[in-house]
Order: C-alpha cells, then sequence, then structure tokens
C-alpha cells in the first residue's frame, strides 16, 4: 500500500488556516480539506431546517436528510454540495459561522463528520485544517500546526474579506464574533480546539502571508521528506 502524508493545521478562525492551506497543498501537490466548510455546511442545514442549533436531538432528526458531497473545481478549489446544492458561498455568511459553531459542539455532529474526513486521509496526501484534526481527527498526522495569531490580527483580516466580499460590518463586530467563536470553540465538552501536545505552534500577528506560507513550507520539507514544486 503507498504511503500518504498526512498535515494536520488546526487553529482559531481568522488565523489564516485556509488560505495558507489551499497554496501549501498546490505547492506540495496534497489534496485540501477545510474541514470548518463541512460544519459549516451541517450549520447551514440546521439554519434552513429552522432547528434549535444547541439540541442534539434537533439536529439528529434532520442528519437522515443531510447528504453533504465535497467536490473540486477545475482549479482544485473544494466546493461544498447540500443535497445536491453547491452552497460553497451560502456557507461563509457570518450568521452561518456561528450556527456552524453551535452544531459542531454536538457530539451527533461531530460523529456524523468523523469518518467522511478520515477517509480523505486513507486516500490522498492530505493538508486537513481545522479545530481537532490534530487531537482526534488524524491523532498519527506526520506533521501537526498550531496556527494561532491575536485576534485583533484575525478580525482584521476577516474585515478586509468580508469588505471585499461586499458584506456590511464593522471591526467590532468581527472581532466580538471571532472571541465569541473561540470561546465556544476552546470550551465545548467534546473535541475543544486546543494545540495537540506534539504540534508545532506558529503566530503568525507579526507575519504577511507571504512570509507564513514560506515559514509553513520550511517546516513541511524539514519534517516530511517532500518537496514544493520548482525545489531541489
Ligand atoms: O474554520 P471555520 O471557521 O470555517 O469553522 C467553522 C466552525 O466549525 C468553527 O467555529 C468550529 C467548527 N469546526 C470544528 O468544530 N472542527 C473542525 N475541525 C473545523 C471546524
Amino acid at each position: 500500500m503507498t504511503k500518504h502524508y498526512s498535515i494536520a493545521i488546526d487553529g482559531p478562525s481568522g488565523a489564516g488556516k485556509s488560505s495558507l492551506s489551499k497554496k501549501i497543498s498546490a505547492a506540495f501537490h496534497f489534496v485540501y480539506l477545510d474541514t470548518g466548510a463541512i460544519y459549516r455546511t451541517v450549520g447551514l442545514a440546521a439554519f434552513r431546517a429552522g432547528i434549535d442549533r444547541h439540541s442534539e436531538q434537533e439536529l439528529s432528526k434532520i442528519l437522515p436528510e443531510v447528504h453533504i458531497e465535497i467536490r473540486y473545481d477545475d482549479s482544485g478549489l473544494q466546493r461544498m454540495f447540500l443535497n445536491g446544492e453547491d452552497v460553497s458561498e451560502a456557507i461563509r455568511m457570518p450568521e452561518i459561522s456561528l450556527y456552524a459553531s453551535d452544531v459542531s459542539a454536538l457530539p451527533v455532529c461531530r460523529a456524523f463528520l468523523l469518518e467522511m474526513q478520515r477517509r480523505f486521509a486513507r486516500d490522498y496526501d492530505v493538508i486537513l485544517d481545522g479545530r481537532d484534526i490534530g487531537t482526534v481527527v488524524l491523532p498519527n498526522a506526520d506533521l501537526k500546526i498550531y496556527l494561532t495569531a491575536s485576534s485583533e490580527a484575525r478580525a482584521s483580516r476577516r474585515l478586509k474579506e468580508l469588505v471585499e466580499k461586499g458584506v456590511s460590518t464593522t471591526f467590532e463586530e468581527v472581532l466580538k464574533d471571532i472571541e465569541l467563536r473561540d470561546y465556544q470553540d476552546m470550551t465545548r465538552e467534546i473535541a475543544p480546539l486546543r494545540r495537540a501536545e506534539d504540534a508545532v505552534l506558529v503566530d503568525t500577528s507579526d507575519l504577511d502571508f507571504e512570509q507564513s506560507f514560506e515559514t509553513l513550507c520550511t517546516l513541511i520539507e524539514e519534517k516530511l521528506p517532500v518537496r514544493r514544486e520548482g525545489q531541489a
């Protein structure tokens, strides 16, 4: 059986996990799985069904009708489908972030998504990013990275992204949302966000995107027998 390499990147929202993972996976020819997008898809299903997003029972009732598919477009970008509909944009709306964070605290939701994530790592060389990849989903990942930044740095990056997408909001609102989600994600009982003991800590508060990218690529090349495209 071919050995597949797996890289786990965990950290709070807005630390740059997705954009960095996207670029790194392209450079190393790994498949990238944004696991937050899967929780967001369940969050969107809960939102549309109008259920109480804190209720294990209500979520259990709708899950048999929630069919999630992950596809990749021609440029290798992950698209999320909910019962056949492309919801890749809908899951990014700010109100869905809190739904995703709330449903992700429910054991039934985590159990529903665990195998889907592990299957990826069995089949491909992968980068998975999320909150519990190094601690729960892939405890034997070849490299674990805990990517973080101050809440202010994360809020200003997220604000820029939202403004570019035409979403009207303020720095204070984004910061409040980030801090609330950090709190929820770190204090929930099941699979809380925390740094795995063997994860390398990378703080990007004072690094721009290119510097963060270089830092992560260097780490990967030190730990795994893989090279970036174009590097000896
Ligand atoms: O990465 P993100 O902000 O798109 O994730 C949305 C929510 O999903 C996040 O607040 C917590 C949850 N999540 C999780 O519990 N476990 C993961 N592996 C990824 C995301």
